[in-house]
């Protein structure tokens, strides 16, 4: 046995004591976060990219104020919690019922805020972006029309009651489902209606348009679709 063998076996036992391998749901794509000691990632474009659609100011305060705070008090919550820094964000959010219970309800809303905020900014694009045929086709498989989706996303995301989030998800059998998820739960977590992989996600949270849209959700929603990195929902479906 050869020290990386070796290694990976150390790992694999630690991590089936913790009991991470009996998880529901497992994340195959590359990490968006890492692991402990997460960081605060850059925008992607500037603060002003996504004038008028989103403001510079909400940008602002949403990033170095809401997903700031999600990364410093996740970090704290974990500083001691030592099996479970290498552990990568995804997982641990699949698998939060394994973190100890004066913790989880930690992890669960900044960690779900870390991930869901690093997965944002990345599905904003400063340029609109016209989805491909074969995405469209693949959408369109499942929800008879590009504009059937359209339609039935934001009426999820405009209808959600309070915080949280609308989603499309790749369910482990291979389905497109659109759902919502309260607060910074997601639909990695076991809590979700539906576990799969985000391949799509907007905050309906306040925080995300009250600057700018006040109440006026759907406004904010209309908005914020033309400026959707459709390349990155399409890699994320693989
Ligand atoms: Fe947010």
């Amino acid at each position: 046995m050869n020290r990386r063998t070796f290694l990976l076996s150390v790992g694999a036992l630690a991590l089936s004591r913790l009991g991470w391998a009996r998880q529901g749901y497992r994340w195959e794509s590359d990490s968006l976060t890492g692991t402990y000691p997460y960081k605060l990632p850059d925008l992607p474009y500037s603060y002003n990219a996504l004038e008028p659609a989103i403001d510079a100011q909400t940008m602002n305060v949403h990033h170095q104020g809401h997903h700031a705070t999600y990364v410093n008090t996740l970090n704290k919550a974990l500083e001691s919690l030592t099996a479970f820094q290498t552990v990568p964000l995804e997982e641990l959010l699949s698998s939060l019922e394994k973190v100890p219970s004066a913790q989880r309800m930690t992890v669960r809303n900044h960690g779900g805020g870390h991930w869901n905020h690093t997965f944002w900014w990345q599905i904003l694009t400063p340029k609109k972006q016209e989805p491909s045929m074969s995405l469209q086709k693949r959408i369109a498989s499942e929800f008879e029309s590009w504009g059937a989706f359209r339609g039935q996303f934001l009426d999820v995301a405009a209808k959600h009651f309070g915080s949280g989030w609308a989603w499309l998800v790749l369910t482990p059998t291979g389905k497109l489902r659109i759902l919502s998820t309260p607060n910074q739960d997601n639909p990695l977590m076991p809590y979700a209606e539906i576990q799969g992989k985000p391949v799509l996600g907007i905050d309906v949270w306040e925080h995300a348009y009250y600057l700018r849209y006040q109440n006026r959700r759907l406004e904010y929603l209309t908005a914020v679709w033309e400026h959707l990195n459709w390349a990155q929902v399409e890699a994320l479906l693989g």
